[in-house]
């Protein structure tokens, strides 16, 4: 860990911007690179390129390693599947695995978010509807209300739904039974979920960013799907520009088509792929607007840091929650970006891709 004194420096004339990037003055009309699912990216075509099994999800070994023995232990004991939290940022296949393990374990899915069950008969609902061993995937699981919640507390536990009857002092509890099931809960803030909630949970997993040749693969899987023919390297290029990301690798993959296509140049190879993702301002590093605004504001304005959270926050109009689940795990996943007690700092790396100078050598240890 390198000391960085925490004094403000003069400003250095040799610190200086090489060059500015256009794209960091002004945030693009379309954001490619955004994690979360577009409008056009929830219908029917997308379910036609998501894995239906086990064996085609791609990467994700660990999950896959735990759940798999998961669901071979609860088939031979002829039990439910045990409650499942999955976490981490948007786009790695929270909501694909949740589908894959109900036609692994040949069971029913209902799909709900937890902004959807607002009211306590919405999750009562769809409670008393489940056959035995259903998954309910209850989406953004972070954001139930607190009474949403409480009716969940006796449903994971012991299968019973709690109902209080009446007002007042003649009020009293009915229980009522309810199938055994399995409630597959999806967050990107783990950290967010009240303990007891959490605590209900047999399995808590993480899902991690993908690695270039685990989304190479993707890229060619879905190529299969668009029937787009596309080479290895031009698959690869657009792993590398993905943001270690898998529907942002797929959503690429379909601009790419296009360009492709209009400019009828056949194969997408490595020269395609990289000509058309230029053409549409995608950074060769996955990085968006806002990654490259948080690291120049970070190198220009602050020495390289390091800043706190909210002042990142302030610089970009993005807000701090939305920074430290989708923009940060990124930055320091491809290591430009530090996070220490005293706030973030940009690596050597970051200055480099920015077109800045490295400040000094304290830095290059980072
Ligand atoms: N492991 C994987 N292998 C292949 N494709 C994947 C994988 N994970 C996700 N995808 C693709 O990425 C898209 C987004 O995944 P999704 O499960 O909706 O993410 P999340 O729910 O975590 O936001 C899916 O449509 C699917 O096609
Ligand atoms: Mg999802």
């Amino acid at each position: 860990m390198a000391i960085i004194s925490s004094k403000k420096q003069p400003p250095d004339p040799d610190r200086q911007p090489k060059q500015r990037r256009e794209s960091v003055t002004a945030p693009p009309q379309q954001n490619m690179l955004q994690p979360e699912a577009a409008i056009d990216e929830q219908g029917k075509q997308e379910d036609s390129i998501r894995p239906q099994r086990f064996a085609d999800y791609i990467g994700q070994k660990d999950l896959k390693d735990v759940l798999d023995i998961a669901i071979k232990a609860a088939k031979s004991r002829g039990q439910v599947l045990d409650h499942l939290l999955l976490y981490g940022p948007p786009g790695l296949g929270k909501t694909t695995m949740a589908m894959i393990l109900a036609s692994e374990m040949g069971v029913n899915y209902k799909i709900t978010s937890a902004p959807a069950l607002e009211r306590p008969r919405d999750i009562v609902g769809l409670l008393v509807n489940l056959k035995p061993g259903d998954i309910l995937f209850v989406d953004e699981i972070h954001r139930l209300s607190r009474m949403t919640e409480e009716i969940l507390y006796p449903a994971m536990e012991d299968y019973r739904l709690d109902i209080t009857v009446g007002k007042g002092s003649s009020a009293r509890i009915r229980s009522i039974p309810l199938v055994q099931f399995t409630l597959v809960g999806a967050t990107t803030r783990a950290g967010a979920l009240t303990s007891p909630l959490r605590d209900r949970f047999g399995l808590i997993q993480k899902l991690r960013f993908y690695e270039v040749d685990e989304l190479s693969q993707i890229v060619l899987r879905t190529a299969q799907f668009l029937q787009t023919p596309v080479r290895e390297d031009g698959a690869a290029e657009i792993a590398r520009r993905a943001r270690g990301t898998p529907r942002i690798a797929n959503r690429l993959l379909k601009r790419v088509r296009d360009y492709a296509e209009v400019k009828k140049l056949g194969e997408i190879t490595e020269t395609v792929a990289a000509e058309a993702l230029h053409l549409f301002q995608v950074d060769p590093c996955g990085l968006d607007w806002t990654d490259r605004r948080m690291l120049s504001v970070i190198i220009e304005q602050f020495n390289g840091g390091p800043v706190g959270l909210e002042t990142i926050a302030a610089a970009t109009g993005e807000d701090t929650q939305t920074i430290e689940e989708v923009y940060e795990p990124y930055l320091m996943q491809i290591g430009y970006l530090s996070r220490t007690h005293r706030g973030r700092l940009a690596t050597t790396a970051a200055y480099k891709h920015l077109g800045f100078k490295p400040p000094n050598q304290q830095l290059s240890l980072l």
